[in-house]
């Protein structure tokens, strides 16, 4: 079939600001064809893709197996509803159950989602509370609920009055959760890694004083996996890693093979609370999603991804350490696990982020000063070394070089 020519991108920005209402302030990259962990624009330049889509495209792009199952489901069925039983759901489901141990799974279409109806199971959980306990610099989303429980005032200030009373407390400060876990607490919602947050690992013994802070009180603890999850640490699921048991856990970006899916993992005390009507989604569990969830899924446990990530993610957490030695301060600190990594500069990191993709390096950043890595998990190791000698030549104010 004869493809459409392909519009200049000048003509698209042009059009998205005429129409699209203004809510985000895109980058000037325009990304048309992929494959693996590279990106090709729409001038046929090639780029190292360290970003995923925002952690969403755990096995890069265009996975044989992900291109595979999708035209193989698509001759079927593109939607059926939560009213009737279409087998990709409990296929997932059950995947999920025995990887995580934990009993129940609530498909949604979104991290936002899973962490509203997290935040209603645990209402359900502990009724007439509604106080919830957060982190500072925290990301839960952008609906009213997930806002409420989003550490970030500039987010948060204009909607506000939001729903409940939530406490934002530091990360890793145990002392301040302890002091402020009380019986009126509800929940407590933690992201093991904060993502939007500059990357920032929760400590093993944090995460343990919060289980047991939520048992002294009878509230949930609800880890966000949203971005952490599925992997990308090296663990399938963080809270596997930190030793600690969450009563639920929300899952989304990768789960659907780059297709909306989101998820909340219901642990043993919650589950049987949760009862038809609670709550619900036309869309939430897509048969589509759920096959792409499973194939992904497969791949990662079964394809030995998970070695590979602890791997490399160690190899690359030293090149960077030894990048920040080199960098007379430029780089002020490197934080992350498996390949999800922070490094924080002693500069505005977006100008940086725009040099690294002149050099052809996609990245995000996090805060005002933070790069933020988040590569597929089937990055090969010469994009990483690469980027870090790009971003040396950067910190150095060194000439620009050619792309991969
Ligand atoms: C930890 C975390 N929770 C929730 C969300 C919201 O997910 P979504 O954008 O899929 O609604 C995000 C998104 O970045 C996130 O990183």
């Amino acid at each position: 079939m004869r493809q459409p020519p392909p519009e200049a991108p000048s003509l698209v920005e042009k059009r998205d600001a005429e129409n699209i209402l203004d809510t985000y302030k895109r980058t000037s990259f325009h990304p048309r064809a992929g494959k693996g962990a590279k990106l090709v624009d729409a001038d046929g330049k090639v780029y190292w893709d360290l970003l995923a889509g925002i952690a969403v495209n755990a096995l890069g792009h265009r996975h044989p197996r992900l291109v595979k199952a999708l035209r193989e489901e698509s001759n079927h069925l593109l939607h059926v509803s939560n009213l009737f039983y279409h087998p990709a759901q409990g296929l997932l489901a059950e995947r999920l159950t025995h990887l995580s141990g934990m009993p129940r799974v609530f498909f949604c279409n979104s991290g936002t989602e899973a962490i509203e109806a997290a935040v209603k199971f645990t209402r359900l959980a502990a009724p007439g509370r509604s106080r919830m306990i957060a982190l500072e610099g925290s990301f839960h989303g952008r609906t009213m609920g997930a806002l409420a429980l989003t550490g970030n005032e500039a987010y948060r200030k204009p909607f506000e009055p939001l729903v409940g009373e939530t406490v934002f407390l530091p990360a890793n400060d145990i002392v301040a959760l302890e002091r402020a876990v009380t019986p009126d607490t509800a929940g407590i919602f933690l992201e093991p890694i904060l993502g939007e947050g500059g990357i920032v690992p929760l400590t093993p013994e944090y995460v343990k004083v919060a289980r047991a802070a939520a048992d002294r009180v009878g509230a949930a603890l609800v880890f966000d996996e949203v971005q952490s999850g599925l992997g990308r640490t090296g663990f399938l699921f963080v809270f596997q890693d930190l030793g600690v048991q969450p009563d639920l856990v929300t899952l989304a970006k990768p789960l659907g093979g780059g297709l909306p899916l989101g998820a909340v993992l219901v642990g043993q005390r919650i589950a049987p609370l949760v009862k038809p009507g609670h709550h619900g989604t036309t869309f939430g569990g897509n048969p589509i999603a759920c096959r792409l969830g499973l194939e992904t899924l497969s791949e990662i446990v079964d394809g030995g991804l998970l070695e590979t990530i602890r791997e490399t993610g160690e190899w690359f957490g030293n090149k960077l350490r030894s990048a920040k030695k080199r960098s007379k301060g430029a780089i002020v600190d490197v934080r992350g696990r498996g390949l999800m990594w922070g490094v924080e500069l002693d500069r505005d990191a977006v100008e940086v982020q725009k040099a690294l993709l002149d050099k052809g390096f996609v990245v995000g950043t996090s805060r005002t000063r933070v790069l933020r890595l988040l590569p597929p998990y089937v990055v090969p190791r010469p994009a990483l070394s690469g980027f870090v000698k790009a971003l040396e030549e950067i910190l150095r104010g060194a000439p620009k070089e050619k792309v991969p």
